[in-house]
């Protein structure tokens, strides 16, 4: 049996390897903690709260009293750290809590590791601390060696804390890993970013933003692919090593949005262009050869079965996303959980 930590589980990507992990490895044992921020939803782990091997903790990561005690009494083998704050925009208007969660908060999780010993610490990056690439050059990918080049304050505060985790390896010999993934979606996608967004607006029939003209391209993976690939590198990975996670499904914004139209029967009049994101990255475009080569991964879905996938996962489940819309999830925790005693740890 191995214990993990998750960190920011309550979040769309966290909540989506909780999901699969908890059911897959029955006997292993996961603990979530989640400062439950804005983007953190208690609804999501609902199906998996009263599972045996998985606990929730409802704590900050910049907290280090907090967090030491929690290491303390868990002794985790394997740590991944997928807490932080992650929408570009967000980090326009206010940078300093992507400075703080996103940077300090990892120092806090390393330096807990190094204190009370772990296996692995794993921190989940993003292909935009790369970058970005221009629209007339398809042939140019990010490889794991690509100079960090950021425009956000997000991006920025993600290489600084790549940059962090590498020095800790390097320094004090710690176990670590990085996997910098290309744009998720799919279940439990927060209603702020693109494809949820466009989804919900489409589906009200109300005007769908979008930015410049549209061209700016993204690389599209569905979630569930990036899970299985951070558990390969989890327990597979050379310690020390950056693993990129793409799977080549570059599209414009404006065609991600026409086929979500498209697949609603939604007209095209609902597309507005809006002033553009200030800094916007052109293309974000991953090789993900290294993954592929060495831990054999390979992602199950192209960009076709995993937009239906999602959009069907969004007509179904339109309760959760009213509940995040209405701000009714915040209350969750209140309403639904009490704290599992010790002993069921
Ligand atoms: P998200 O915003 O949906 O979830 C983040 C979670 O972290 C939330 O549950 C939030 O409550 C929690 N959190 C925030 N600050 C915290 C703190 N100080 N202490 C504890 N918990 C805190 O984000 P996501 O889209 O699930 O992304 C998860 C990770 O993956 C992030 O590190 C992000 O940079 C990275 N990533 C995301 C994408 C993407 O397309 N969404 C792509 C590549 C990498
Ligand atoms: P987003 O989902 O915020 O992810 P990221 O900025 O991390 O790639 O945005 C994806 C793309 O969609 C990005 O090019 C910005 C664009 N976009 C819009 O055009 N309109 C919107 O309302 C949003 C949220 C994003």
């Amino acid at each position: 049996m191995a214990k993990f930590l998750v960190s920011g589980g309550a979040g769309f990507i966290g909540g989506n390897y909780l999901h699969i992990m908890v059911d897959k490895y029955p006997n292993d044992f996961f603990v979530c903690i989640d400062a439950l921020t804005y983007a953190g939803n208690m609804e999501t782990l609902g199906p998996i709260l009263n599972k045996p091997n998985f606990k929730f903790i409802h704590e900050n990561i910049c907290n280090r009293e907090a967090i030491y005690k929690i290491f303390k009494e868990e002794n985790f083998d394997y740590v991944i750290n997928f807490a932080a704050e992650s929408h570009v925009d967000r980090s326009i208007e206010n940078p300093e809590i992507f400075l703080k969660t996103n940077i300090l908060g990892t120092q806090v999780l390393m330096d807990a590791c190094r204190k009370y010993g772990i296996k692995r610490y794993h921190q989940v990056s993003t292909d935009e601390v790369y970058g970005d690439l221009p629209l007339d050059r398809p042939d140019l990918f990010f490889h794991e060696d690509t100079p960090l080049h950021t425009s956000s304050p997000y991006s920025a505060s993600k290489a600084s804390a790549d940059l962090l985790v590498l020095a800790y390896h390097r320094t004090y010999n710690l176990p670590v890993t990085i996997s910098r993934c290309s744009n998720n979606y799919g279940p439990y996608h927060f209603p702020e970013k693109l494809i949820p967004l466009m989804i919900q607006k489409a589906l009200k029939n109300e005007p769908l933003p979008v930015y410049g003209n549209g061209s700016n391209v993204r690389d599209w993976l569905y979630v569930e692919d990036h899970c299985t690939a951070i558990d390969l590198i989890v327990r597979n990975g050379r310690n020390g090593e950056i693993y990129n996670i793409g799977g080549h499904n570059e599209k414009t914004n404006l065609e991600v949005v026409k086929t979500i139209l498209k697949t609603l029967g939604k007209p095209e009049s609902l597309i507005s262009y809006v002033k553009d994101r200030p800094g916007h990255d052109l293309r974000y475009a991953m090789d993900p050869t290294k993954i592929e080569s060495e831990l054999g991964w390979k992602p199950k879905h192209n960009f076709d079965t995993g937009i239906q996938a999602t959009i069907k996962w969004n007509l179904e489940h339109q309760d959760w996303i009213q509940n995040v819309e209405s701000g009714e999830y915040m209350n969750w925790l209140e309403r639904n959980y009490k704290p599992k005693e010790k002993k069921d740890a």
